[in-house]
């Protein structure tokens, strides 16, 4: 049989065509499949060998029978593998097409200035592909236009809704989309709920379960050591606290998200004052913008200046 293909191609094509597949169908997160699963690269390796195995298996057996075959067999296989595609049963098969010697037999007897004209038969790859846009055209005139499934304008919202929600989705997971610049605080429960559950998982060793500080300062007064508010936190967290000191960057184990729910949490203690909570550290951080503390007002003490007296 004469291949198509020659071997040396159709074997790493095949290969790298299931390796392809269990990519895609695998759920390896960022590494490749084969990596992540020995069983997977074990697999890979078999299948390899059993290709190349099978490959030289069939030519060894190709060669023995040409080899047993008679001088009029040899012929017969040289002219069926002489044979171009284009002669081939299927193409006659989808075009139907006469040769050129029983050309007579379609020739019609028109001749304009010596420009003769062949009646062949429709070539059936032809008709069948006019039936199938027939049957698609009615199909799709039936359920748009008779029973007017749905508009393209509504087509159009749903592939924005769709899409909305994968930018959320990727938004989500992007990992640097988040940094100390960008980051806001979150206030919403499922949010805060998280940031504990990461907070209760990473930090309480240090800061205790209320955050009231043990190795770590306390987090839920209004002094900051290496600033308050959202964006120094977030930073802080991320980055580690002064060496030495044993906050480490936590942004190597977790995302800038995470750091965020987590930064939120704390921050959604302020003012909790725990029982035996650390002294409080640092400066006392005000809210760039936020309105001067009650306590600060009350103590100004008003002076009224006469504007009008002389000196
Ligand atoms: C190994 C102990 C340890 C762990 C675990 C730890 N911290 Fe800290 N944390 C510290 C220390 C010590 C400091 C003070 C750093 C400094 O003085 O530079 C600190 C400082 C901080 C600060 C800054 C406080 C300030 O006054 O500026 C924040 C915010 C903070 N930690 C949050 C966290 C969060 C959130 C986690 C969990 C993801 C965490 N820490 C885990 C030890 C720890």
């Amino acid at each position: 049989m004469k291949k198509l293909i020659p071997s040396y191609i159709r074997v790493p094509l095949i290969f790298a065509v299931v390796m392809a597949g269990m990519e895609y169908f695998i759920d390896s997160g960022d590494k490749p499949a084969f990596i992540e699963y020995p069983m997977v690269a074990l697999f890979l390796g078999v299948f390899l060998f059993l290709l190349i195995a099978i490959e030289i298996v069939v030519s060894a057996v190709d060669k023995v029978t040409y080899h047993l075959l008679t001088d009029e067999q040899k012929k017969q296989l040289e002219e069926a593998q002489s044979m171009s595609f284009a002669d081939s049963k299927f193409m006659k098969m989808l075009t139907r097409s006469k040769d050129i010697d029983q050309e007579d037999d379609v020739m019609l007897d028109h001749d304009y200035d010596g420009i003769k004209e062949l009646d062949n038969v429709l070539p059936p790859w032809w008709v069948g592909l006019f039936y199938a846009c027939v049957v698609f055209a009615i199909i799709y005139l039936i359920r748009f236009h008779v029973m007017g499934d749905y508009t393209q304008a509504e087509e159009f919202v749903a592939e924005m809704e769709q899409s909305d929600k994968q930018v959320q989705e990727y938004l989500k997971n992007a990992p640097d989309l988040m940094d100390k610049d960008k980051v806001t605080l979150l206030t919403d429960a499922p949010a805060i709920a998280e940031g504990k559950k990461i907070f209760e998982s990473n930090c309480v060793a240090c800061h205790r379960p209320d955050a009231g500080g043990a190795i770590g300062p306390n987090l839920t007064d209004k002094f900051w050591i290496l600033g308050g508010g959202i964006k120094n936190v977030f930073n802080t967290i991320s980055e580690g606290g002064r060496s030495g000191k044993g906050m480490v960057p936590w942004k190597e184990s977790l995302k800038p998200t995470e750091i965020q729910k987590v930064a939120s949490y704390v921050l959604s203690l302020q003012g909790s004052n725990p029982k035996d909570g650390k002294p409080a550290e640092g400066d006392e951080w005000v809210e760039e913008g936020a309105a001067p503390s009650t306590e600060a007002t009350t103590e100004v003490v008003e002076t009224v200046v006469d504007s009008t007296k002389t000196e």
